[in-house]
């Protein structure tokens, strides 16, 4: 009786470690880390992203799907990409391609998980284009305002009724040339005020992926900091595992950051936190970021 319970109490422990989300999950937590930001992004053309996943902050793996959720912010529409493992470079990459411009929220699932990125700004095909080309957009002469002709016609006009009323002083040629005169100020008035955009519609300027002044947060989130530390200057995605300590108030000097975000186990060889093998640029602005009030 006793060992018929001691089999039974051991085959529920068996079965609770099999569908136990942990085991499934090959053991514990992962951090994912996002190569790069992309920098800029227009409607319809493809842009390839690039990340690692760290089984427990450190030995990067491959061995999960994952898939790549974007959600147009404006009009709800949602698209699923597909990723690739690349087990020779320890890391997925994912090809995109955002129909629409605006903001898209996006988020990679994998390891059981939702891991959310910063929001991308997406700029219009055809205004971004700059004669590329996206759409086959026709790059000709920008069409000359209706504004500037009649500003010019009846300037030449109020010219030449002037000239006529010097030879022949009738009130009816004087009254012309005046009201010539005010429809051509006029005329020229209109077209300097009209938006820049129509005047110039092939320089419309090419918004960034990421603003510049969120760059520090966005980064916090893509490079992974966020999933293992708190910061409450982060409302881009929520602290998941707490491993690290929390970095709202951050008292290092920069100069210890630096080397810190550089390579943690140059100053603390026994440390848990991975080296990311962040850029200096990166660096830079995640220091910014941190020490900023
Ligand atoms: C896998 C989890 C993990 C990730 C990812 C991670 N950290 Fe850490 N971090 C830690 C842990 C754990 C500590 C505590 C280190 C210790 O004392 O050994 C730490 C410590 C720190 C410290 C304090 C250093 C000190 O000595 O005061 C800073 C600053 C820091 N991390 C910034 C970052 C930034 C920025 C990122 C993203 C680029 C990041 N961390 C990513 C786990 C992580």
């Amino acid at each position: 009786m006793r060992n018929k319970l001691i089999l039974l109490a051991g085959i529920l422990l068996l079965l609770g470690l099999l569908f136990s989300p942990g085991a499934a999950r090959a053991g514990g937590w992962a951090t994912l880390t996002l190569t790069e930001l992309p920098k800029e992004v227009v409607a319809e053309r493809p842009f390839t992203i690039e990340f690692t996943m760290r089984q427990h902050g450190h030995a990067p793996v491959t061995g999960f799907d994952a898939t790549v959720l974007a959600v147009h912010s404006a009009s709800g529409e949602q698209l699923s990409f597909a990723t690739e493992a690349n087990p020779d470079e320890e890391n997925y990459t994912a090809t995109l391609v955002l129909p629409q411009a605006g903001e898209w929220q996006w988020e990679i699932e994998t390891w059981g998980r939702v891991y959310p990125m910063p929001p991308l700004m997406v700029n219009e095909a055809v205004a971004a284009a700059n004669g590329e080309g996206v759409r086959g957009t026709a790059v000709g002469a920008a069409p000359v305002a209706w504004q500037l002709i009649l500003g010019w016609i009846t300037a030449v006009g109020a010219v030449l009724s002037l000239f006529f009323w010097t030879r022949q002083r009738s009130k009816l040629r004087l009254a012309a040339a005046l009201l010539l005169g005010v429809v051509s100020v006029a005329g020229f008035v209109l077209h300097a005020q009209m938006p820049q955009s129509v005047l110039a519609e092939s320089e419309t300027a090419t918004l960034p992926a990421i603003a510049p002044e969120a760059l520090g947060e966005a980064l916090f989130v893509a490079k992974g900091c966020i999933q293992c530390h708190t910061n409450d200057k982060v409302t881009m995605a929520p602290n998941v595992f707490p491993v690290g300590p929390n970095l709202t108030f951050v008292k290092r000097p920069p100069e210890y950051l630096q080397a810190w975000l550089a390579d943690p186990s140059s100053l603390k060889p026994d440390t848990q936190m991975p080296n990311l093998h962040l850029s200096d640029a990166d660096i830079t602005t995640l220091v910014e970021f941190l020490v900023s009030e």
